[in-house]
């Protein structure tokens, strides 16, 4: 019988699918850094019955209507704001999506981009390499404390339950604004629940971690920054569109707030001419929130397990409805 066939639209360690190996023929895009070209993809889809995706490839309408016998479409991304899932249960696809096994991983992140912020840590970094360092200083880079301060998670899924126990550790007083109210962290975590308008206003550390929907796109705008305290740190490891960058520019010009840590943007990879690179209060960094090699090696196994199930005509592991 003939093996099923899989496109993977991103180069990948051959040990990183092993699960699909035995299972499929694979072809593979050569490039583990450049995405797969739209009309190469597109002509690719026609003949397969799964595709790995990742963040950088649009998964809409004109995707699913190139596939004769597509079946599965495997995100290697717990996010799957770049597919129309609607689309894809019209036209009778799976889609999939890696949670769970990133949501450490980018909690870590996201805690190390309030301290980068915090403590200028890229900043007096650059200081010591670029030979600026001459003597020690009573405010040599003096930055502001995590320790006893609040955070404001916006988000409260699992990565901003994983998050507010690192906060917890910090000896930090937890706010959060979720669509429904998270039982445990408010119990084991003493995490209390917000409005929005209300977590911008009390917290130190504002941390963006809700998913990209037709509701959140926009959701930090000159209005939320302008409610949150004139030295509080913005941190985005959701995605880009969440922020209007351009207001988050101005208030960070204009001093509303103080400084902020980024790991995604409304356009990506950002233009190096970008305003809010030249600010000495960003740090910016290349979409690496789940980026740990253990990890990344989980959710290239996730996404694969889950396109094997399917091949095989077993429910999927993690598939995502609309
Ligand atoms: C995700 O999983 O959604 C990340 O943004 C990509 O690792």
């Amino acid at each position: 019988m003939n093996k099923p066939k899989v496109y993977i639209t991103r180069k990948c360690p051959e040990d990183s699918i092993k699960r699909l190996k035995n299972i499929a023929n694979i072809k593979m895009w050569t490039d583990e850094l450049e995405p797969v070209p739209r009309d190469i993809l597109l002509n690719e889809v026609k003949d397969v019955d799964a595709v790995l995706t990742t963040l950088s490839e649009d998964v809409d309408e004109s995707f699913f209507s190139h596939a004769n016998k597509l079946k599965v479409v495997g995100n290697l991304a717990v996010g799957y704001d770049n597919i129309d899932v609607k689309a894809a249960e019209r036209h009778g696809i799976t889609i999939t999506n890696t949670p769970d096994v990133l949501t450490e991983t980018t909690a870590d992140l996201a805690f190390a981009l309030m301290m980068a912020v915090a403590r200028r840590i890229v900043e007096a970094s650059d200081y010591v390499k670029k030979g600026q360092w001459k003597n020690w200083g009573p405010l040599l880079l003096a930055g502001k404390d995590l320790h006893h301060k609040t955070i404001g998670i916006v988000g409260m899924g699992r990565i901003g339950t994983a998050l507010a126990r690192r906060a917890k550790g910090f000896d930090m007083d937890i706010l959060y604004h979720n669509r429904s109210r998270d039982e445990m962290a408010e119990k084991t975590l003493g995490a209390v629940y917000a409005p929005f308008e209300d977590v911008l206003e009390a917290a130190d550390y504002v941390v963006c971690l809700t998913p990209l929907t037709a509701e959140t796109k926009g959701l930090f705008d000159g209005k939320a920054f302008e409610l949150m305290k004139q030295d509080a740190i913005f941190v985005n490891v959701s995605r880009g569109p969440v922020v209007d960058e351009q207001s988050l520019y101005k208030a960070l010009v204009g001093g509303k707030i103080a400084g902020a840590g980024l790991d995604v943007f409304e356009k990506e990879p950002i233009s190096s001419d970008h305003p809010l690179l030249s600010l000495d209060q960003v740090v910016a960094l290349p979409h690496i929130g789940s980026s740990s090699m253990a990890t990344r090696y989980k959710m290239i196994d996730l996404a694969c397990w889950n396109i094997a199930k399917i091949l095989e005509g077993k429910p999927a592991v993690t598939p995502v409805k609309s």
